[in-house]
């Protein structure tokens, strides 16, 4: 598939529609596989109802395309207040006067034929906010993310089983268990790419030392083996605020995991099965990561590390916009957009590996790393801070590469995603790292 920046304007039309089409036929499944009664629960005080989510999707559109971009009238300004993100705790939510499932579904469909309307004429000038069609990506990239974040309510929900997906693939290859990273610089971010976010700009020189990254995410083979070594019981491995987090929470095994006779089963989708070992581990939160890193004698990667080990192409020094290369994602590369309900095994994309062998980086689970959520040096808010600014800070931990929940229109090598440190509801797992020693670095 053709990159953004080298499509002329009427191609760039057909790409937009298409990809809105496709995040729209994404939110039908997730909102048409439930019932009304069901659209309308609230099945966490940490999500909202899927109903409020749907008319948000429309809500940000209607905000960001038909009266910013089209310069249009207003849809529906009188339901600004209710879905907005900012105004509205999700443990109030259900509680709001929401439109109902039918009138949330009308309103989707009346601001999508205003954006039809609109991306028919608009002329692709440079002003940023409509320049590559700029502000339809990001519409698009936001209906993906709440598609991801219903993808998490689904999970979350009790009851028969409503989602279905084949299995993902199975292993092809053998994977190392690490792989070194050479020291040096390389150019982390981007200034280029036409729909990146603004966490995600501008392009910057970043200087390394040498060091070693988990050639694939940690497993549930080997996260089980922490939980039998006492792991969770150990406050030798946990941070300080991650044991107080452990203890009030009773933490002792990931999210959705319960004992099964000797071993353990997970519950995906409402569907109990024994764990697999060779998956990578999802749903553990920040402090798990890091208390798994510190007992396996290694650490969390900073997030400049994990992206020098997803996109520095050692032949050409430069910075790639996958492990792959520049093309966008097949199902040959990775696990993304929700083709299947769960991570795939370890080995099993051979063809999403990095130049250096480092696997399964984009797809399957987010990986957490050591960094807090900032700015990269020189960043400015764009289009507006609270996608982006107001989370700065040590609050929110970075993580990177999707999930096997996680559209390719939503992903790329410099994609940031970020989290309170104690959030597993989300599809998160994690690699380790750690500092090469001199024998490994040639130095
Ligand atoms: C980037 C996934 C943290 O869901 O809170 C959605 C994306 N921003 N609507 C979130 C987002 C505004 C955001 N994350
Ligand atoms: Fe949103």
């Amino acid at each position: 598939m053709t990159t953004i920046h080298e499509l002329g304007a009427e191609q760039l039309r057909s790409r937009i529609a298409a990809e809105l089409a496709r995040a729209r036929a994404r939110t039908a499944g997730l909102t048409e596989a439930v019932d009304d009664a069901d659209l309308l629960r609230q099945h966490s005080p940490i999500m909202s109802p899927l109903v409020w989510d749907l008319a948000h999707v429309g809500n940000q559109e209607e905000l960001w395309l038909v009266r910013d971009v089209g310069g249009r009238e207003p849809v529906r300004r009188d339901i600004d207040d209710l879905y907005d993100a900012f105004k509205q705790p999700r443990r109030d939510r259900p509680a709001l006067p929401l439109l109902p499932p039918a009138e949330a579904r009308a309103y989707l469909a009346t601001v999508r034929d205003k954006v039809h309307d609109l991306l028919d004429r608009v002329p692709f000038t440079d002003r940023p906010l409509v320049a590559d069609g700029f502000a339809f990506g990001m519409i698009v990239q936001h209906e993906q993310q709440h598609d991801e974040t219903m993808l998490a309510t689904h999970q979350l929900r009790v009851g028969p089983p409503a989602l279905h997906a084949p299995d993902p693939p199975s292993p092809r290859v053998r994977v190392a268990d690490e792989v070194l990273v050479p020291a040096g610089e390389f150019t982390m971010g981007t200034s280029t790419d036409p729909w990146a976010l603004d966490n995600e700009r501008p392009a910057h020189p970043v200087d390394l030392p040498a060091y070693v990254i988990d050639a694939a995410p940690v497993t549930n083979g080997r996260y089980r083996e922490f939980i039998a070594d006492g792991g969770y019981d150990d406050p030798r491995w946990w941070s300080e605020a991650g044991w107080a987090h452990r203890t009030k929470a009773g933490l002792a095994a990931p999210m959705h995991w319960r004992r099964d006779g000797d071993g353990w089963a997970y519950q995906r989708f409402g569907r109990w099965s024994p764990v697999r070992d060779d998956e990578p581990v999802v749903h553990v939160c920040w402090y798990e990561a890091q208390a798994y890193a510190a007992w396996a004698g290694k650490r969390l990667p900073t997030e400049a590390e994990w992206e020098k080990a997803a996109r520095w192409d050692p032949a050409t020094g430069r910075s790639r916009r996958f492990p792959w290369g520049d093309e966008e994602p097949t199902a040959e590369h990775a696990n993304l957009g929700q083709r299947h309900l769960w991570p795939a095994p370890v080995g099993a994309y051979p063809a999403g590996a990095s130049p250096l062998g480092v696997h399964q980086l984009i797809g399957d689970v987010w990986e957490w790393t050591s960094s807090p959520f900032r700015g990269h040096p020189g960043f400015a808010a764009f289009p507006y801070r609270e996608y982006s600014e107001v989370f700065f800070g040590d609050d929110h931990r970075v993580l990177r590469g999707g999930s096997f929940g996680t559209d390719r229109a939503a992903c790329r090598g410099t994609f940031r995603n970020w989290d309170y440190p104690i959030r597993r509801q989300i599809f998160s797992g994690f690699r380790c790292a750690r500092d090469a020693r001199p024998d490994e670095s040639g130095r």
